[in-house]
């Protein structure tokens, strides 16, 4: 059976397999910003994330965390479950950088006591607005039991990838994680975890490792992404 292209998103291509249950996910040499408006073509960057997310997905599952991830298959291709997504865009902070140093004009990577959990409705009309969970309850975009669990699991995630990270001399500073139900309905972890949706620097330099370098134009994005893979392999 011929693979059918299912959707192209910012740097990702979903393509049917002939399970009906299971997607495969193509990687592109593709880096977007300021919500897909800049776009450009960067070589080797779908086969280096590909492979820091197969890695890091491999991770979390030996940690006991149940996930879409199948397998990777190739260097720019992996299997997932096919999944049904919830709108939401869960963010996880240990420190402030990004939307939250500037919103409430912190120091650059101020540690805070407790993680920071923001939600935010995945929308690219709206440019993706900030939610409460009173928000979410009153638009059904997940109900009560749903958004505990969405939260318990980020904060397991949180917890291994700090830890995952850590061995590899980089601080996680934040990153983006999204959920949806698998095929037999169960409410798991999905989508990419890469530098595209992470915020790393090492642990010394404070280097970015991550899009911010992309985002910024601060010099070749490549060369951080290059850094977590090595430095991700080097643990194992
Ligand atoms: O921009 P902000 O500081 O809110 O981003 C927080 C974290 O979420 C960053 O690691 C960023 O890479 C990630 N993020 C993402 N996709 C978005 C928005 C943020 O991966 N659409």
């Amino acid at each position: 059976m011929l693979a059918t292209l299912i959707k192209e998103g910012k740097a990702k291509q979903l393509f049917t397999t002939e399970d009906e249950n299971v997607i495969r996910v193509h990687y592109m040499n593709q880096a977007t910003a300021l919500n897909g408006k800049r776009k450009e073509q960067i070589a080797d960057k779908g086969e280096v994330n590909n492979q820091i997310d197969s890695l890091i997905y491999n991770y979390l599952q030996s940690k006991g965390i149940e996930t879409h991830f199948i397998k990777q298959i190739d260097d720019s291709d992996q299997l997932v479950k096919k999944m049904t997504m919830i709108p939401l865009e869960v963010v996880i902070r240990n420190y402030a950088s990004g939307s939250f140093q500037r919103k409430f004009d912190t120091e650059y990577l101020l540690p805070f006591k407790t993680p920071v959990q923001e939600f935010f409705y995945k929308s690219d009309r709206l440019d993706d607005p900030f939610m409460n969970d009173s928000q979410i309850l009153a638009l059904s975009i997940a109900d009560e039991s749903q958004l505990k669990t969405i939260r318990e699991q980020a904060l397991k995630v949180n917890d291994a990838l700090t830890e995952l990270f850590a061995n590899a001399g980089i601080t996680l500073v934040d990153f983006k994680l999204e959920f949806g139900f698998d095929p037999d309905g169960k409410l798991i972890l999905g989508d990419e975890i890469s530098p595209d949706s992470c915020r790393l620097v090492d642990a010394k330099t404070h280097e970015s490792l991550d899009k911010d370098v992309f985002r910024k134009h601060t010099g070749d994005v490549m060369d951080g992404y290059r850094t977590v893979l090595s430095r991700l392999q080097a643990t194992r």
